[in-house]
């Protein structure tokens, strides 16, 4: 039985992730989720998988390299599967260092303590090794306003925020081990997610919520910086199929063709929750583009990212497979039937942070 370690299993990409291999395998293999639990980590995320015997929850911080190294050495790990981020941009502008250690250091760790247990003394790695780094496509920087520019394998790296500039970072080192080891790598670059379990800090969980309280609708600058939307199960299974069909220390972009701008996107949650909430429910009557607000603009704020998932679809043959009309109305109907969830993670400490990051923003 094959064996995963996957880090930051808690969080949002993570635990869908996890999901969909449970559902793909069930009882084919075997799960280590090694996530610290950090404001973004929620266990409720996976509580419908606590009681497999193949599944294993530790909890652990990926820059704590005794303990890392001990899940090595008490497993026979065949995969990993590195998930473990600090994410939010936002977040990276206020704190740069949390960032810089876990997405930097973190990486780092991970990628020593996988070598250790796996090199042989010739320095070669035993058949079936495998490491997949997950980044993002901010890498690349931004991209003008030209609908025929797109992220490409090989477009030069050039990040613009903390958050951006330490995923930067630590696909360069995976490429070092790569380089230098022979590391049997992959790095994949990913589009914006949406879907399940997104923490309501991101566009789409944040409008949804908001909408639905009746709260303002914060719009960065003019709205018009365009992102490209990827459901969160294509991305899931996109990495399961470079892990199962790509080429080895290669890296592949991942994107769904689906550019939008952000006031686009505002919209659309709004229609969506008036057609989807029945007339009696009381909240249908505060859900208008009344709400919308255009506040001061994010620092270092990327334009527009676009991803060419040209190789993905002609080596391994992964495309998307929902569309953004179908995903976006599950999304939202999901958040509607975990209202619960959404009351857990809003409370405490993501109150506090609601009011640091949006109680000082002046509307414009
Ligand atoms: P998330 O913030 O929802 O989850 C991150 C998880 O990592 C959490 O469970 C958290 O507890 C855990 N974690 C953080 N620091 C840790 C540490 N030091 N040790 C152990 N665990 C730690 O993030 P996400 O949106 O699910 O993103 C997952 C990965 O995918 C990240 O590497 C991110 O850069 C990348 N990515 C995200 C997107 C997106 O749209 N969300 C797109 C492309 C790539
Ligand atoms: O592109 C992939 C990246 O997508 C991932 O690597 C990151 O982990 C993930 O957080 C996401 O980054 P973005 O910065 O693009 O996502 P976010 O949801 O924070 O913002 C999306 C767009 O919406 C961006 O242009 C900023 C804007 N925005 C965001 C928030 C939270 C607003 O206008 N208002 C808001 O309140």
């Amino acid at each position: 039985m094959r064996t995963y370690l996957v880090t930051g299993g808690a969080g949002f990409i993570g635990s869908n992730y996890i999901h969909y291999m449970f559902k793909k395998y069930d009882n084919e293999i075997r799960i280590i989720n090694v996530d610290v639990l950090t404001y973004a980590g929620n266990l409720e995320n996976l509580k419908d998988i606590e009681g497999r015997d193949n599944y294993t929850f530790v909890r652990a911080d990926i820059t704590d390299k005794d303990a890392i190294k001990k899940i090595f050495d008490e497993n026979d790990i065949d995969r990993v599967v590195h998930f473990a981020a600090e994410s939010h941009v936002d977040r990276s502008i206020k704190d740069p260092e949390t960032f810089i250690r876990t997405n930097v250091l973190g990486t780092g760790i991970m990628l020593a303590c996988a070598r250790d247990a796996w090199e042989k003394e010739d320095g070669t790695y035993p058949e079936g090794k495998k490491f997949l780094h997950v980044s993002t496509d901010e890498v690349y920087g931004s991209l003008p306003e030209d609908e025929n520019a797109f992220f490409y394998e090989t477009t030069p790296y050039s990040p613009h925020s903390p958050y951006s500039a330490s995923k930067a970072s630590s696909d360069m080192l995976v490429r070092a081990y790569m380089d230098t080891y022979h590391f049997p790598a992959n790095i994949t670059n990913c589009s914006n997610n949406y879907g399940p379990y997104q923490f309501p800090e991101k566009l789409i969980p944040l409008m949804i919520n908001n909408a639905l309280k009746g709260k303002k609708l914060p719009v960065y600058g003019d709205g018009k910086n365009v992102r490209d939307w990827l459901y969160v199960e294509d991305h899931a299974k996109a990495i399961d199929m470079v892990q199962e069909k790509g080429r080895l220390f290669e890296t592949y972009n991942i994107g769904g063709h689906n550019e939008k701008q952000n006031i686009e996107i505002i919209h659309t949650i709004l229609d969506v929750l008036r057609e989807e909430l029945p007339d009696s429910d009381e909240r249908k009557a505060h859900i208008n583009e009344d709400l919308i607000t255009y506040v001061e603009d994010r620092k270092g704020h990327d334009r527009r990212y676009a991803i060419a998932p040209d190789k993905i679809k002609a080596e391994i043959g992964w495309e998307p497979e929902t569309m953004f009309k179908e995903g976006i109305r599950k999304t939202i109907k999901w958040y509607f039937e975990n209202l619960q969830w959404m009351e857990n993670v809003t409370s405490g400490d993501y109150q506090k942070y609601y009011e640091n990051m949006y109680g000082s923003k002046k509307e414009i």
